[in-house]
């Protein structure tokens, strides 16, 4: 049967049942909001390279994450800048370090949010690599290491979840025998698993000052140009004890998430990037886009390839949109 018998417009007509046949959706049970902590005390410094997002001292994030669970916001993600960094990135476990203080002071504030923790040598190491060097080599066992023990320390901090994101092999593996010797067997790991070596990370480098000083990071992240190759990085993260696997960066692969989503029961997540936030950003300042719709659109996008949870800066926007009224959260922005 075809037209004039079937006119697929007939169900486009009515904004209710418009909405009511919708196949994706969107929720706040969906989102997982990235912030950048930094020492100090009252610090809310604003990223020129991601405009709206802001360093945060682990009292600023403690009020953020008030704000955002007020907002329905139900989990984030933290990155830290340290103060010191050395060739192994130590200061990445130190008890003390701004991402375990600001976990405490999350936990303590909003202990109903889900506090997870981006596990990276890169921000750490003085040479901006997301493992041990050796000349100009990026070493792989000898970074396993140090990873677990980061894990391990923001465990220890409080954190619900841990999502390493060095794209070293056995990571997963190794981080989750410490948790598992420390009796952490509980805590779950979200594995960045196809991680891709991509431009669009440049603005969060600024924001986490981690590019690497030397070189770059297409020795450990996937090539952009292959898409089995990812479900060979999901098999194996899975085989290593990963709870949730992801895609990253989140637009530019929909192609990637769809082939994960038919290739594992697990949990998919996928990062919406600081350069597709950016581009966002940047059109609709310039007057191209219309920011809300371009945005919600973009974020469905990632939920219709088949992606279960999304990282996004979009977060806090995104909750004001789906429940229809404004929060602090943006207001203090
Ligand atoms: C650390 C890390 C990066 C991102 C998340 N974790 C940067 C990188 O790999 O260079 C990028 C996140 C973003 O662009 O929003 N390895």
């Amino acid at each position: 049967m075809a037209y004039p018998i079937v006119r697929q417009r007939r169900l486009r007509d009515n904004p209710v049942l418009r909405e009511m046949i919708g196949e994706t959706d969107l929720s706040a049970n969906d989102l997982i909001y990235p912030i950048f902590v930094v020492s100090g005390l009252s610090v809310k410094r604003p990223i020129d390279s991601l405009p709206g997002q802001y360093h945060l001292s682990p009292d600023q994030a403690a009020a953020l994450a008030v704000d955002f669970s007020r907002a329905g916001g139900r989990a984030l993600m933290l990155f830290g800048l340290p103060d010191n960094k050395d060739e192994i990135g130590a200061s990445g476990a130190d008890p003390l370090g701004p991402v375990q203080l600001a976990i405490k002071a999350i936990k303590k504030a909003a202990p109903e949010l889900c506090v997870i923790t981006d596990v990276c040598l890169c921000e750490y190491t003085s040479h901006g690599h997301c493992g041990l060097i050796s000349g100009l080599t990026v070493l792989n066992d000898p970074s396993l290491e140090h990873l677990a023990k980061q894990a391990l320390s923001h465990v220890q901090s409080g954190a619900d979840m841990v999502a390493p994101s060095d794209m070293m092999d056995g990571r997963v593996g190794a981080i989750r025998k410490l948790l598992d010797e420390n009796g952490f067997e509980h805590i779950p790991i979200m594995a960045y698993s196809a991680k891709y070596a991509s431009a669009f990370y440049g603005p969060f480098r600024d924001a986490a000052a981690s590019a690497p000083a030397f070189g770059d990071r297409r020795g450990y992240q996937m090539d952009p140009k292959n898409r089995r190759e990812a479900l060979t990085e999901v098999a194996l993260d899975i085989e290593e004890g990963a709870d949730i696997v992801m895609v990253k960066p989140a637009g530019p692969y929909l192609d990637v998430l769809r082939e994960v989503r038919n290739f594992t029961a697990k949990p998919l997540a996928a990062y919406q990037v600081s350069g597709e936030y950016y581009m966002l950003k940047c059109a609709a300042a310039a007057g191209g886009l219309d920011f809300k719709r371009a945005a919600w659109e973009s974020l469905i996008g990632i939920k219709r390839a088949g992606a279960d949870l999304i990282l996004t800066y979009l977060a806090p926007e995104a909750l004001v949109w789906l429940r229809g009224k404004s929060f602090k959260i943006l207001r203090s922005k």
